[in-house]
């Protein structure tokens, strides 16, 4: 039997962890609220796949790796899964990284099918009987997104599991992705008993919904902003399973995220040509003018730069984006895009950039170092997303100085507010998803730049916001406090 203390011990089950494996900010999220849990006094632990490089890439960082001497199982599928468990402290905060022939291919599948979902089911009950392979066994599972919502469903309804008595949350990072497929053979296979398949848990239209099932399931659930946990609770967000998600208000809290502010800092980027702070801009010109070259654009110009770095995918609002092109090349901004998703957004954006080779340029890929680049020298960030959970890169864009404007929608109205307030603010937003509206508050941002001094003034407000995890660290601590209760 795994030992227990009277300190709260929280497991972390996370399939992203960023630096290690990320796809977005879901990725930032498991890479740096653990350290500030830790912080706040919480015993806080991380279980994650070794998905292809994650190891890898732990050893390029100068991780110590121990690799523990029992392996955990899990049965599924008719089958025993092994994992071995490699063990490592990322910045003081215990990671078990599990090295299985199971996370052996890409992250996430583009089909998802009782097979293809299998390694999701498999990592969250390994993550259930890692305590007795370390010794240590967590009073709470902070599970996230569908990827890990197994977890609760198996606590719940699992043959062996539900007897356990285990307690867990679910954070949702983005309720648009629900882990749905078909029934057959998971509900023979997976050793979740076949009466949790009803309308009231996991049961979605004739198929399975993870999702659902971790919400039902899970003894709390929590999101990453008030406005989104507001929000889900509607048609209009959350379509069917917004009715679910009503019926369980009473567990749901709405939490905002915060950054890792040492890693995002343009005082310390080692990623940038030139670091620069509050009291001292200029470093920031030189990061302007290094991104105008990698762009192929003007080096002097002193047009504005507008940036994105974003998944290309409908949730961002792109469509927007290009359907604009021309209005935005007419404004003489310059505009810079960095992501990579679904193809016709892409070329949408390739299409906007020969049309407009002189004022548009897409960077189609994924680049950590580049996204650094951008945020610091860029003058605007524009995020128009049709919805946003919480948003990360409005906060980052910020501490660089780079000024977002950005849809009044889930995080993003509550992190960014516009300077013609009569109270002032850090961005500019606008509510219609159209490119009337959009354009309409891009239009302003991009006047407002040439104001030197009104424009100095905006950059210094976003750059001063407290974008730490203190206070929502806080939050989450405050939330396990009271499921212990
Ligand atoms: P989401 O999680 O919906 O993608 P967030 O704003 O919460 O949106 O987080 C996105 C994170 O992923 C940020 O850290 C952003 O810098 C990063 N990111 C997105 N696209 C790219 C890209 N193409 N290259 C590098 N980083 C990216
Ligand atoms: C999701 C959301 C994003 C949020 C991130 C981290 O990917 O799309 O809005 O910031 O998760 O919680």
């Amino acid at each position: 039997m795994a030992s227990k203390s009277s300190s709260l011990r929280v497991l972390f089950v996370t399939t992203e962890l960023a630096p290690f494996s990320k796809v977005g900010g879901l990725g930032d999220v498991a890479g740096s609220l653990p350290k500030a849990l830790r912080q706040a006094g919480v015993d806080v632990r991380v279980v994650t796949p070794a998905w292809p490089g994650v190891l890898e890439r732990a050893e390029a960082a100068g991780l110590k790796t121990t690799t523990a001497r029992s392996k955990v199982y899990a049965a599924y599928d008719w089958r025993i899964h092994s994992a071995n468990i490699i063990k490592a402290d990322v910045d003081k905060v215990p990671t078990y990284f599990l090295k299985a022939e199971d996370y052996s291919g890409d992250m996430y599948p583009s089909q998802l099918n009782f097979w293809t979902a299998s390694p999701f089911a498999v990592f969250c009950m390994q993550a259930l009987e890692l305590k007795d392979a370390i010794d240590w066994e967590p009073d709470i599972y902070h599970c996230h997104d569908w990827t890990s919502a197994f977890l609760p469903c198996a606590l719940a309804w699992h043959r062996h599991y539900r007897q356990t008595g285990g307690k867990s949350i679910m954070t949702l990072h983005n309720v648009a992705y629900q882990g749905v497929f078909e029934p057959s053979p998971f509900l023979d296979a997976s050793g979740l008993e076949p009466w949790s398949f009803n309308s009231s848990t996991m049961e979605y239209y004739g198929q399975v919904n993870l999702l659902k099932g971790g919400i039902v399931a899970a003894t709390a659930v929590s999101t990453v902003s008030p406005t989104y946990a507001n929000e889900i609770q509607t048609y209009e967000s959350t379509r069917e399973l917004s009715g679910i998600l009503y019926q369980q208000r009473s567990k749901l809290r709405g939490i905002i995220n915060g950054l890792d502010t040492k890693f995002w800092d343009p005082v310390g980027d080692k990623s940038i040509p030139a670091n620069f702070s509050v009291k001292d801009l200029k470093g920031k010109a030189a990061c302007k003018k290094e991104l105008l070259k990698r762009a192929g654009f003007d080096t002097e110009s002193d047009a504005p730069v507008i940036v994105c770095v974003s998944r290309l995918v409908e949730q961002k609002g792109f469509d927007m984006v290009f359907n604009a092109a021309k209005q935005i090349a007419e404004t003489g901004a310059k505009l810079i895009v960095l992501g990579s998703g679904q193809d016709w957004i892409e070329n949408g954006m390739l299409q906007a950039q020969s049309s407009y080779p002189q004022s548009i340029k897409l960077f189609k890929g994924y680049d950590e170092p580049l996204s650094h680049l951008l945020y610091a020298g860029g003058d605007i960030f524009l995020m128009p997303s049709v919805f946003e959970p919480c948003g990360l890169s409005q906060m980052i864009s910020m501490r660089y100085g780079t000024v977002p404007v950005v849809r009044e929608v889930g995080g993003l109205r509550d992190t960014v507010f516009d300077v013609d307030r009569p109270e002032g603010g850090n961005g500019f937003t606008f509510l219609t998803c159209d490119v009337d509206g959009m354009m309409w508050a891009l239009r302003r941002a991009v006047e407002r730049y040439y104001d030197k001094e009104a424009w100095k003034k905006i950059m210094l407000e976003g750059m001063r916001e407290d974008f730490t995890w203190d206070k929502s660290a806080g939050l989450y601590k405050e939330m396990y406090e009271d499921l212990m209760q």
